[in-house]
């Protein structure tokens, strides 16, 4: 068993192992990350390979105080540090210039680097004490659906990895928002659990990748991420047909009772519609569904809106393989 408990004991033990070269699943409010020391090419290497994710896909290096950016990155607009204070820690990756320090291999070669603070305290002790800058992508296979428990982790990549710390299940639930800070007006490349309106409120314009002309200096934007491994249709309403089609699953937005007893493999992402427990259920309930006996999900469309954009992001690649 790889899990263990975050006591003190343990979280320094995992710091020693990101010390000396290791991997150590670490838990974040937004999902759990696979974490290597960023200083490291060697460390960095080993998350690629237990992930077996492409090289030119680029990793987010966390960080748990300010000041350490200044040994990562080079900050260009004062916008930076106001996103920083407002947000940080928080589920928001600013794309800084990147500094010589951190190996190439973190970021797929480019001269930029994602950078974030998570806002969980087991994460930014073990930063802390594990050397400072933690590369860290989603803890799951390349293309598969994110983990936002500790077991996520253990099912996918308990074998490859020398520990994983159990902070509890993940209460955001999808990743983290990531911003270019080095475009002319700042750039959301992916949407996540920080909503552009407030970064807007802090920051002023910003500007939001379309899905259409996504580009592969972002390839958290390919379509056939987060994947489960059945096929998912996303619909506007779940209807009679599809809760009794033989072999279906259902993913509901908000609770329908009528439907409960009719299929035995449905998921309820809020039973109110409040979008935060929404999007901090649904990988979870996405798990759950792929380890059913069945062939498709249907997945209810959710308002675009607020945290509901990162929600259907997520569901509009999961539907794309
Ligand atoms: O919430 C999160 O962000 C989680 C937790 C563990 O912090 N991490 C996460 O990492 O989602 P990952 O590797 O699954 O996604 C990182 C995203 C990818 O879309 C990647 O393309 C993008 O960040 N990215 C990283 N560095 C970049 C760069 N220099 N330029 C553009 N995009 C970059
Ligand atoms: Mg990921």
């Amino acid at each position: 068993m790889a899990i263990y408990e975050a006591t003190h004991e343990n979280i320094m033990k995992s710091a020693e192992i990101l010390k000396n070269g290791g991997l150590v699943g670490i838990p974040t409010e937004t999902v759990y990350g696979l974490g290597g020391n960023a200083f490291s090419a060697e460390a960095v290497t080993k998350i690629f390979a237990a992930k077996e994710r492409p090289f030119f896909d680029p990793l987010i290096v966390h960080i748990a105080d300010f000041e350490s950016i200044n040994n990562i990155a080079i900050i260009e607009s004062d916008k930076v540090r106001k996103l920083a204070d407002a947000f940080w820690p928080g589920p928001l990756t600013m794309i800084l210039k990147k500094r010589e320090n951190i190996p190439l291999i973190v970021t797929s070669g480019l001269d930029t680097v994602a950078i974030r603070m998570p806002n969980h305290k087991v994460a930014l002790e073990i930063i802390k004490n594990g050397g400072g800058a933690i590369a860290a992508p989603s803890a799951n296979p390349f293309g598969y659906l994110s983990p936002t428990s500790a077991e996520h982790v253990e099912e996918q990549l308990g074998k490859r990895i020398d520990m994983i710390i159990d902070g509890g299940n993940c209460t955001i639930g999808v990743e983290s928002t990531v911003i270019d800070m080095t475009a002319v007006i700042p750039t959301i490349l992916r949407p996540g659990g920080l909503e552009k309106e407030k970064i807007e409120s802090v920051i002023g314009e910003v500007r939001m990748l379309d899905r259409k002309d996504k580009k592969i200096s972002a390839p958290g934007q390919m379509e056939n991420h987060y994947a489960p491994s059945r096929s998912l249709f996303i619909v506007d309403t779940i209807t009679e047909e599809m809760v009794s089609e033989n072999r279906s699953g259902i993913l509901l937005f908000r609770e329908n009772k009528e439907f409960e007893n009719k299929n035995k493999n449905i998921e309820v992402l809020s039973k109110d519609g409040d979008l935060l427990e929404a999007s901090s259920r649904l990988f979870h309930c996405l798990h759950l569904l792929d380890k059913c006996d069945i062939d498709v999900i249907y997945a209810q469309r959710v308002p675009e809106e607020g945290l509901g954009i990162a929600i259907m992001d997520r569901l509009y690649k999961a539907s794309k393989k």
